[in-house]
C-alpha cells in the first residue's frame, strides 16, 4: 500500500476564513491575479527580515520576498526610520520634493549610464512610458518583446508572456500573438511582435523583414519568470549590435533585475548599454517605487513631446524609501552578501541533487535563481514545458508545508535578500528543502498522486 502523502499542510482556519470573506468583495479573494490561489491564497500578517508569518501564525522563511522587491528584508529598520522620518512633512503634494531627485540622482549614479530618468509608480508604468517614449524617438509603432517575459499588467505587455501550454505559443518559426485574457484590443496586440529569447537568427530575419517599423525590443535580461533563465553568452551583445545596425532601441527592463544583480543591475553584470531601462522592486525594498530612464537624448522628449504624468509618480513615501534602499545598496556590501547567500544556497541544493543522481539545471544569478528538473540547459521560455515541473511544484508544496516559502509554481525564482544571511537560515532552507525532495520522490516512488497534486499554483506569478 502507498504510504500517506508526507506533506502535511500547515494550519489554515484564520486564511481560509478569510478567503471566504476576501471573496465576496475582492474577485478571487486578492488583490492581483497573481495571488488568488482559491483555499490556499496565503493571507499575511507581517514579516521580518527573511522570515514571514501567516495569519494563522505559521512562520516561513520568505523565498518570495514580495516577487522580488524586498531585497535588504521585511521592515527593514534603515529604510522604514527614514521613510517615517521624511513621510511626516506629508507625502503627496503634485510638487516635487528634494526626495525624488535624490532618489534620481542615485540612480544615474548606481547605473553608470542612465543620464536622465522619472519615477513611476509601478513597473507597469515604468515600461509602459519606456515603450511609449521609444515609439516617439523613433516614430515607429512596433515593439518586439520575447515570449514567457513578463513587463507587468498594460495591454502592450501582456502579449505571448506564460502560458501553461506553451503551444498556445504558436510555430517555433513563426510565433503567433497571445493575448493574456481577454479586453486587449487587437490593434494593440498587433504593435507587438513576439520573438524567442536567445535566437538570435529569428531576430536578424524579423529585422530585415520589418525593422523600419519596429522602435524598440524590450527585454528582461534574464527570464526573470521563468526560473531566470540566463542568456546564451554573447546574446545580450550581439543583440545590441543588430538593434544599432537598424536602428532600433534597447529597452532593458530591469525591474526584477535592477540593484540586484549589481549595482548597476543586469546592464552592469552584462556589460551592455541599452537605450532605456525600467527599474522598480529592489529600488525601495519594497514600497511602490519605479522608474524609467536612459540616454539623455531620448529622455529629453518629455516633457513637451511625450506625456507622462501621474498623482502618485514621485510620492514622498516612494522617494524616501528609494533614496535609503539604493544609498545602502552604493554603501554597503549588501549585494555581495546577497550573492553569498544565494551562492550557499545553491551549493547546499546541488549537493542534495547530486546525491540523488536527478538531472537538474540551476539557472539564474545567485541573487533570483531557479531549479529546473532537465538534462538540458534551457534558453527559451518553450523549454520549461519539457521540464518536470511536478516534481519541482511538489518540492514547493513540501518546503511551504516545512517553514520554506517558495513560489508554488515551478516558474517564478527564488529571490534573495540581505537578512537571509542571519542566523541560520541558508542551512534552514537547503536541510528543508531536502526534506521536501525527498519526500517528493517517496511520493511518486509509490504512485502517491501528492506529488502532481500538491502543486496549488494558480498560474505563473508576477506581481
Ligand atoms: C520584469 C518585470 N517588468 C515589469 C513588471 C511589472 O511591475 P509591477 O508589478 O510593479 O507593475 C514586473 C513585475 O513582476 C516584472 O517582473
Amino acid at each position: 500500500m502507498a504510504p500517506e502523502p508526507v506533506v502535511t499542510r500547515p494550519v489554515r482556519d484564520a486564511q481560509v476564513a478569510m478567503y471566504h470573506r476576501a471573496r465576496r468583495t475582492l474577485p478571487g479573494g486578492a488583490n492581483s491575479n497573481f495571488r488568488a490561489w482559491g483555499e490556499d491564497t496565503i493571507y499575511v500578517d507581517r514579516g521580518k527580515g527573511g522570515r514571514v508569518w501567516d495569519l494563522d501564525g505559521n512562520e516561513y522563511i520568505d523565498l518570495r520576498m514580495g516577487y522580488g522587491p524586498v531585497i535588504l528584508g521585511h521592515a527593514d529598520e534603515r529604510v522604514d526610520d527614514y521613510v517615517n522620518e521624511r513621510m511626516r512633512r506629508g507625502v503627496s503634494f503634485s510638487l516635487t520634493s528634494e526626495d525624488e531627485v535624490r532618489a534620481m540622482e542615485l540612480l544615474v549614479e548606481l547605473t553608470g549610464w542612465v543620464e536622465m530618468a522619472r519615477m513611476t509608480v509601478s513597473g507597469t508604468e515604468a515600461t509602459m512610458h519606456a515603450m511609449r517614449v521609444a515609439r516617439a524617438y523613433t516614430g515607429r509603432d512596433k515593439i518586439v518583446k520575447f515570449e514567457g517575459q513578463y513587463h507587468g499588467v498594460h495591454d502592450y505587455a501582456l502579449i505571448s508572456v506564460l502560458p501553461n501550454d506553451v503551444a498556445d505559443l504558436g510555430d517555433a518559426d513563426s510565433p503567433v500573438r497571445l493575448a493574456w485574457g481577454r479586453g486587449i484590443p487587437g490593434p494593440v496586440a498587433e504593435t507587438i511582435i513576439p520573438a524567442r529569447y536567445n535566437n538570435l537568427e529569428m531576430l536578424r530575419r524579423l529585422f530585415e523583414r520589418q525593422g523600419e517599423e519596429i522602435a524598440a525590443i524590450i527585454v528582461e535580461p534574464v527570464l526573470g519568470n521563468a526560473q531566470g533563465i540566463m542568456p546564451r553568452p554573447g546574446f545580450h551583445q550581439a543583440m545590441r549590435a543588430l538593434t544599432e545596425e537598424f536602428g532600433i532601441l534597447l529597452i532593458f527592463d530591469e525591474v526584477k533585475t535592477g540593484f540586484r544583480f549589481a549595482r548597476g543591475g543586469a546592464a552592469e553584470y552584462f556589460g551592455i548599454r541599452p537605450d532605456l531601462a525600467t527599474y522598480a522592486k529592489a529600488m525601495g525594498n519594497g514600497y511602490p517605487a519605479a522608474a524609467f530612464g536612459g540616454r539623455r537624448e531620448i529622455m529629453s522628449l518629455l516633457p513637451d513631446k511625450v506625456s507622462h504624468g501621474g498623482t502618485y509618480a514621485g510620492n514622498r513615501v516612494a522617494a524616501a524609501a528609494a533614496v535609503k534602499t539604493l544609498e545602502i545598496i552604493r554603501d554597503t556590501p549588501a549585494l555581495e552578501t546577497i550573492r553569498a547567500t544565494g551562492e550557499r544556497i545553491q551549493a547546499g541544493i546541488r549537493q542534495v541533487l547530486d546525491a540523488k543522481g536527478i538531472p537538474y539545471q540551476v539557472t539564474g544569478h545567485p541573487a533570483m535563481f531557479g531549479i529546473m528538473f532537465t538534462d538540458r540547459t534551457p534558453s527559451e521560455y518553450r523549454d520549461w514545458a519539457t521540464t518536470d515541473h511536478a516534481l519541482y511544484d511538489a518540492i514547493a508544496v513540501g518546503m511551504h508545508a516545512r517553514g520554506a516559502m517558495p513560489e508554488p509554481d515551478s516558474r517564478e525564482p527564488w529571490f534573495v535578500c540581505e537578512a537571509h544571511a542571519r542566523g541560520d537560515t541558508v542551512d534552514r532552507v537547503v536541510s528543508i528543502f531536502a526534506d521536501a525532495f525527498h519526500a517528493a520522490l517517496e511520493a511518486r516512488a509509490h504512485g502517491a498522486g501528492a506529488v502532481a497534486a500538491a502543486s496549488g499554483a494558480a498560474g505563473a506569478a508576477a506581481g
